[in-house]
């Protein structure tokens, strides 16, 4: 048996559905999306609005003009956050977020940004009236990771965002680990900006993501070319979504990540929840009956997402992942997961933790096998010392 538990890195395998698509994109359509009249060329134009179509209708958004395709989540939260914030602003975040979120905010920093880390609690969950209690008359962003890629900490979005909007502020929702396992409304929960991979939740293939930006948000583009319109000018256009996808497009990516939501708008955002998170909570029961064992995030189910991170008393994760790779073909990440702040608020540096995240294809007997393969390892590892 060969288990892959690593979708909260990136999503496999995927439907068929997406393949499929990808390789008609390539082999079919073979051009550019608005860089020709011909007809191949309006084809690949009809499969990028019918993409953004299908983001609009999963996240309820009701212009998909307002949807810029990215290269990955990284790049959607650098364009929401230079494409946003001047010298003087300040933003609220929490010790929970990645270096997607975190790096650039650092850099932004040193250009006069003022960044406030709001510490969140052991089990890795903000408390929203800590979050109330930093803002200040010129906070201009919240910007919150939905689930956490360490621990799966599911935040309280709601009523984070209500805080924001109170405060006059932008709500920036980094959605990585949410986009495609949990059900988001842009309009209910108040999100202005929404930060989102196209590769893991929401089954594209690599090199995709997308930023969503609220009609009234104002964005400048972080990066300027061509962008088959306004070619006259030597000035980037504003127009949404063109002046901030400039370049060719990544046309066979963005084919299979409408391929991947349509797949998901089948069979129902809440049919894949229940299925990932039966599938975690199966594992914290099994990994919870061996002796050692220390599973992170919050206690209660219901605030856990497809994601969970433990570790072993006495076994080092790294040794352990690789042992479950090379003795069971099993993938899972060890470490810290691009995520340090967050292993300090769950007091897991220096080493990190041992992650496994179940996708849309895992099965029980998988994770049945997993935790048994986690029993042998650890005997193998602790006999060797
Ligand atoms: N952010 C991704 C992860 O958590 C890559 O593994």
């Amino acid at each position: 048996m060969s288990v892959y538990l690593d979708n909260a890195a990136t999503s496999f395998p995927k439907p068929e559905e997406v393949y499929q698509a990808v390789i008609h994109a390539m082999r079919e359509v073979g051009a550019s999306p608005g860089r020709g009249g011909h007809h191949r060329s309006l084809e690949a134009g009809r499969i990028m609005f019918m993409a953004r179509e299908a983001v609009a209708r999963l996240f309820s958004i009701a212009d998909s003009s307002r949807i810029i395709f990215t290269h990955n989540a990284t790049g959607a939260l650098n364009l929401a956050l230079h494409g946003t914030l001047k010298p003087g602003d300040h933003v609220i975040t929490t010790s929970m977020e990645h270096n997607s979120l975190l790096r650039p905010l650092h850099a932004l920093g040193r250009d006069g940004v003022d960044v406030t880390i709001v510490d969140a609690g052991p089990e890795g969950l903000v408390d929203p009236d800590q979050i109330a209690r930093f803002v200040r008359k010129d906070t201009r962003m919240i910007a919150v990771g939905h689930i956490s890629n360490v621990c799966g900490a599911i935040q309280p979005i709601d009523r984070i965002s209500a805080i924001c909007h109170k405060a006059g502020a932008m709500f920036l929702m980094d959605a990585a680990q949410s986009a495609g396992y949990i059900n988001i409304d842009v309009v209910s929960s108040g999100i202005d900006l929404l930060a989102a991979p196209g590769h893991k939740g929401l089954l594209g293939p690599p090199g995709t993501g997308l930023l969503y930006v609220a009609p009234h948000i104002e964005l400048k583009p972080i990066f300027e070319g061509g962008t088959g319109t306004s070619s006259t000018s030597l000035e980037q256009p504003l127009m949404m979504p063109d002046g901030y996808e400039a370049g060719t497009h990544n046309l066979p990516g963005i084919a299979g990540l409408k391929a991947g939501i349509e797949f998901i708008l089948d069979r129902g955002i809440d049919t894949i929840f229940q299925h990932e998170h039966s599938l975690v909570n199966q594992a914290a029961r099994l990994l919870g009956l061996l002796p050692g064992v220390k599973i992170y995030g919050p206690g209660d189910p219901e605030s856990r997402g497809a994601v969970l991170s433990f570790n072993v008393e006495g076994v080092d994760a790294s040794l352990l992942a690789a042992e479950l790779d090379h003795g069971f073909d099993i993938a899972v990440r060890a470490g810290l997961h691009c995520a340090p702040l967050a292993h300090r608020t769950i007091g897991t540096l220096p080493g990190g933790t041992l992650r496994m995240s179940p996708g849309w294809s895992s099965t029980s007997e998988e994770i049945a096998f997993f935790s048994d393969a986690v029993v042998q390892c650890v005997g193998k590892i602790k006999e060797s010392m």
